[in-house]
């Protein structure tokens, strides 16, 4: 069975329990509520899109789901090449949102894994491990090996916190969302007499290899504290809550399965990757499999080629902060091995791409209805760098000329500024017969991925910091916000959450963030900057400046402009006292800006008519990759393989005046179910 079958057998076995098939979610984190998730960089798990239907504040279309989703996990790219470490992989998983729980989950792998008609392992190859504190996980999994004959004692391994438990850090310190304990499933890759038996010896030297990872989504770990200092304040610790209702959220890697489905003594034999492989051997005139170097070479440019393919596909170009960089530096690093390790002469990378699309056309089909930016975006990154490589080169020699030698700083600034890795500058100075400090040299690129992390959060499934704040909930607060700003632009609701912000001294800055149980204003969204007004009550009122969406809630960021009585010169230990008697949740009259929002709608029309008339006059393979929308201008990012000229612009600008001077109505279609949508021409880019 190769991976494409390993795909299909995994849904429709699935499908025969049940579950419904659901789209994977674009590499960039948006869940299924249309949300960008701020915490992540990258859609790096099956649950991510789902994180709401787990919070239990949105709500799924079928209790239990399939999936095959899109992952890319940037942490390590130092160790791709390796036998099972990618920076892109598929993710098969199968989830529960408050349908069936432990007992069923397991039930579910061992079929799907050892039975006749799907993957029919033979337990003997097998072992699983469990949370030490699950007794009901190991009570579960016990008579399935004894029912096989194997002892328990030796397949089940009780593990901690740090393997057992999803994802790692959500017990002590780690960021917020829905987590819980785990049981993974592992394959044994070598013949049984070469195992010492100690599990953990064994999976330390890769002989047991982890194919499956079966989470029990039960808490919400919030990570947020109130201020120890502070607690006048009154707010507890928030830890570990439970979750609405159990869950279930399982992953298992496509490749890994289908490197042991097939033998293979790497991921990259599997057929996801070996057109790619044969492609970058045929390009290089070297041939795969006689030299391990080479090899790791082709394999990092195999890897790395699909990670950049699938990154483009889903509207993401290289740049120099955030996933654009991500992108950006696998793209060097393909271009770096080719050119030094494989000695291939000249532009290859988007050569390679038509193999990508042999191995993942299906069942991807972005990958063709974007080829054409794939292919552009890849070619003008690496002329681009092509021509940076030569760059570096003069300034090393600059700066040999100037010192006669090179330290660990210069290295870092080589590769930061030109990207070469640290052995390359190495090599060029061996020819000098110079020995770079290495030490000196990670020092200066852990300061800079410090602060990278701290920008742009950890990239890893969670990342992020979490921040103290404190924030007060009316005690009848609804889950969601509801926004009924479509029809009006004044409501009158009342305030149900209530968080101050503070300065670095932790003082109240008169900042607050609030949320309405029905507000008129609406949320950034899309591109669409948020409302802004005042919220007024008899004894207090807020200036709006932003509105935004999270988790459900509508929040407004807002200045305290109108105080209660007893709040009028007093301190924040005031200021504290006030928001837990609950003065502030009183009913309020919620009034967006309309002038603003008239002037946004116009915008947002405008980038309607533009993105018509650039389809119109370049060609439909213009799609929307971003905009803002703002009461004053718009923006309109797109993709096309080479500038516009004079005329081409003449165009674009003169169809959408013409249409704009024809007055045409604008009519709101509210709600109309998506395949009547479609039918109409509706354009949906998700
Ligand atoms: N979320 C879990 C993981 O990524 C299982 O899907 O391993």
């Amino acid at each position: 069975m190769n991976a494409r079958e390993l795909r299909k057998k995994y849904t429709e076995f699935f499908e025969s329990k049940g579950h419904m098939l659901h789209a994977s979610a674009p590499l960039v984190p948006i869940d299924v509520t249309g949300k960008l998730d701020q915490s992540l960089l990258f859609t790096g798990a099956g649950m991510v899109q789902f994180k709401p239907y787990f919070r239990g504040i949105a709500f799924p279309p079928h209790p239990s789901l399939v999936t095959s989703q899109k992952c890319v996990r940037a942490k390590d790219i130092e160790e791709v090449g390796n036998p099972a470490h990618l920076t892109f992989f598929e993710m098969l998983g199968n989830f529960s949102f408050g349908d069936y729980f432990k007992a069923s989950a397991i039930d579910y792998a061992w079929e799907f894994l050892t039975g006749e008609g799907w993957l029919g392992l033979d337990p003997k190859s097998l072992c699983v491990t469990v949370f030490e504190e699950d007794d009901d996980a190991y009570a579960l999994w016990e008579p399935k090996w004894i029912a096989v004959g194997l002892d328990p004692g030796e397949r089940i391994v009780r593990l901690g916190e740090d393997s057992n438990y999803w994802p790692a850090g959500a017990l002590s310190a780690g960021p917020p969302g829905p987590c819980g304990p785990c049981s993974e499933i592992f394959f044994r890759t070598v013949p049984e007499s070469e195992m010492t038996g100690d599990y953990v010896a064994d999976e330390k030297a890769d002989k047991w290899l982890e194919i499956w990872n079966l989470v029990f989504m039960q808490f919400e770990w919030r990570g947020v504290v109130s201020d120890p200092e502070r607690p006048h304040l009154g707010y507890t610790k928030q830890g570990m809550d439970p979750l609405p209702q159990q869950n279930i959220d399982t992953g298992m890697g496509l490749e890994r399965t289908a490197r042991v489905l097939g033998g293979f003594g790497t991921v990259y034999d599997t057929d996801v990757f070996s057109p790619i492989i044969r492609a970058i051997s045929s390009r290089a005139s070297k041939e795969y499999g006689v030299d391990e170097e080479l090899d790791r070479a082709m394999r990092v440019i195999a890897d790395h080629i699909r990670t950049a393919s699938f990154c483009i596909a889903d509207g993401i170009l290289p740049s120099n902060n955030g996933r654009g960089y991500v992108l950006r530096r696998l793209i060097r690093r393909s271009i770096l091995k080719g050119t030094r390790t494989l000695e291939i002469e000249g532009a290859f990378l988007s050569g390679l791409f038509p193999a990508v699309v042999e191995a993942l056309g299906d069942p991807y089909i972005e990958l063709s209805e974007r080829g054409e930016a794939i292919r552009v975006t890849l070619a003008q990154e690496e002329a681009a760098f092509l021509k940076t490589i030569r760059q570096g080169h003069d300034r090393f020699d600059d700066i040999m000329q100037e010192k006669g030698t090179i330290d660990g700083r210069d290295a870092f600034f080589l590769y930061d500024t030109f990207g070469f890795p640290f052995e390359v500058t190495q090599e060029l100075a061996d020819e000098k017969g110079v020995t770079i400090d290495e030490e000196e040299y990670r020092t200066a690129l852990k300061g800079a991925q410090d602060k990278s992390r701290k920008a742009h959060g950890a990239g890893d499934v969670f990342g992020g910091e979490s921040e103290a704040i404190i924030l007060a909930v009316a005690p009848d607060a609804p889950l969601h916000s509801a926004f009924v700003g479509y029809d009006r632009i004044r409501h009158a609701t009342r305030l149900t959450q209530i968080s101050p912000r503070f300065d670095k001294n932790q003082k109240t800055t008169g900042d607050f963030q609030v949320c309405l149980e029905e507000t008129p204003f609406y949320a950034e969204s899309g591109g669409q900057v948020g409302d802004t007004g005042v919220i007024e009550a008899e004894e207090f009122a807020f200036g709006i400046n932003n509105t935004w969406k999270e988790l459900g809630q509508i929040w407004h960021d807002c200045e305290l402009v109108r105080f209660p009585r007893e709040l009028v010169g007093v301190s924040d230990q005031e200021i504290g006292a006030a928001l837990q008697s609950g003065t502030f949740f009183a009913p309020v009259l919620a009034t967006a800006d309309a002038q603003r929002r008239l002037d946004i709608m116009r915008n947002h029309t405008a980038t309607h008519l533009l993105h018509a008339a650039l389809r119109n006059v370049l060609g439909t393979h213009v799609t929307q990759a971003g905009s803002l929308v703002a009461p004053d201008r718009l923006r309109f990012d797109f993709t096309h393989g080479k500038g516009m000229t004079d005329e081409e612009l003449a165009s674009v600008e003169n169809e959408v005046n013409e249409r704009i001077a024809a007055a045409s109505g604008v009519r709101v279609h509210q709600d109309v179910p998506i395949d009547e949508a479609r039918k109409v021409g509706a354009m949906m880019l998700f």
